[in-house]
């Protein structure tokens, strides 16, 4: 979507993954979905330093609302969970810098059951502009699929016309992927990121299971990447229950890799310094924010368990991002050895390569010449060799 916003991958914390549909504050009250959880987030984003970094939006996802409308018709959030309202949640948000995100769904109800949009789509996107919100994820429970073909253009129709800079989070593909291949070019052109698949779970099964799902690249929807518009494989799990450390190296690693939003859903109060170190990891950022905004793709898979995957990155043609992503979980670190020129790096002054997470310079490298690395089970080994002309 061609509306200035998210010319390169949005980053920023989503509630989703990890606090749900948790609406009781009397026993949870630092864990509900309140005003509370977001503003102690906002806090820790920038004293924490991940606004510092590029996380910038915090955002609210179901089971905000009150279960009925206003008397005008309009959205109201749960009185006792948001006892100020949105737009003070908003003001807040914005003095710190950061912005604000929140969720509704295209369809009559959202997945939790609170008042969906379907009918209603004008008048929620003038609430939400009114209230200063800066981002909108629009899921897709409780409408048949056909009507959203109609119905996610017209919410970007009237999002545009409120005039305040929204972006656009569409869960469109998402619904119809699982029958059909979705038409990621006219997608594309309504919304500004987009989910295409199933929701992250907390557990390596769920990444793993994402990742696969996207090296098929079924529709094309890599090719559609670019400033403006990124596929959205769904959030960050880094510092939550399930990953070992080399798992969340390789969720960063592959978000980074294919240009996905990134959206932690962890807990920041209490997360350790391993996995802050990885969300902010300036060097995987970078990589994941590179301007050019180019996906990166599987493009080989040596033996039954290494997935090989390259991302051209900027300078224009001289430097490529790859990870070796060890899929298998037999005993210890497997042994790669890789053609350079495999990888696109085919000039024939040579190549730098470093390794990403630690800045380790590996070597200097002829395009005929291996690479030789080891790579962790379920883990990653995640490199860049940069043209040396
Ligand atoms: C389905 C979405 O895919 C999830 O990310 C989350 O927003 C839930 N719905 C909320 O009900």
């Amino acid at each position: 979507l061609d509306n200035g916003l998210a010319r390169t991958p949005p980053m920023g914390w989503l509630s989703w993954e990890r606090y749900r549909c948790n609406i009781d504050c009397i026993k949870d009250p630092d864990n509900c979905i309140s005003e509370k959880l977001y503003l102690d987030m906002a806090d820790l984003l920038v004293k924490e330093g991940y606004k510092d970094v590029g996380y910038e939006y915090v955002n609210i996802d179901d089971c905000w609302a009150s279960k009925e409308r206003g008397p005008d018709g309009s959205l109201v959030p749960d009185p006792d969970r948001f006892p100020h309202g949105i737009k003070y949640l908003a003001d807040i948000i914005h003095s710190k810098g950061l912005k604000l995100g929140i969720y509704g769904d295209f369809g009559t109800k959202t997945c939790g059951g609170y008042p969906g949009s379907k009918f209603y789509l004008q008048l929620d996107a003038q609430t939400f502009a009114d209230w200063g919100v800066d981002m909108l994820k629009l899921d897709g429970c409780y409408t048949n699929t056909e009507d959203m073909a109609y119905g996610y253009p017209a919410m970007e129709f009237f999002l545009n016309k409120t005039g305040r800079p929204i972006l656009y989070s569409c869960s469109w593909p998402a619904y119809i992927s699982g029958t059909t291949d979705p038409d990621y070019a006219q997608i594309a052109k309504y919304c500004n990121i987009w989910r295409n698949y199933a929701d992250i779970q907390d557990s390596w099964d769920s990444v793993k299971n994402i990742i696969e799902w996207f090296s098929q690249d079924k529709g094309g929807f890599t090719k559609i990447a670019g400033p403006g518009n990124f596929n959205d494989p769904d959030m960050l799990i880094v510092g939550d229950y399930s990953l070992s450390y080399d798992q969340q190296k390789a969720q960063m690693a592959i978000w980074s890799i294919m240009a996905s939003p990134l959206f932690m859903s962890n807990n920041l109060r209490t997360i350790s310094d391993n996995p802050k170190a990885l969300l902010q990891n300036k060097a995987v950022i970078a990589i994941n924010q590179d301007p050019l905004g180019i996906q990166g793709s599987k493009i080989d898979q040596i033996g039954k368990y290494i997935d090989v995957w390259t991302r051209p990155i900027s300078p224009k043609g001289k430097s490529i991002a790859f990870v070796f992503l060890n899929l298998g979980t037999a005993g210890g670190p497997y042994e790669v050895t890789y053609k350079l020129s495999k990888l696109g790096a085919i000039s024939p002054a040579g190549y730098n390569v470093t390794e990403v997470f630690n800045g380790n310079f590996i070597g200097m490298f002829k395009s005929q010449d291996y690479l030789n690395v080891t790579v962790d089970p379920s883990g990653v080994f995640f490199g860049v060799a940069t043209f040396l002309g």
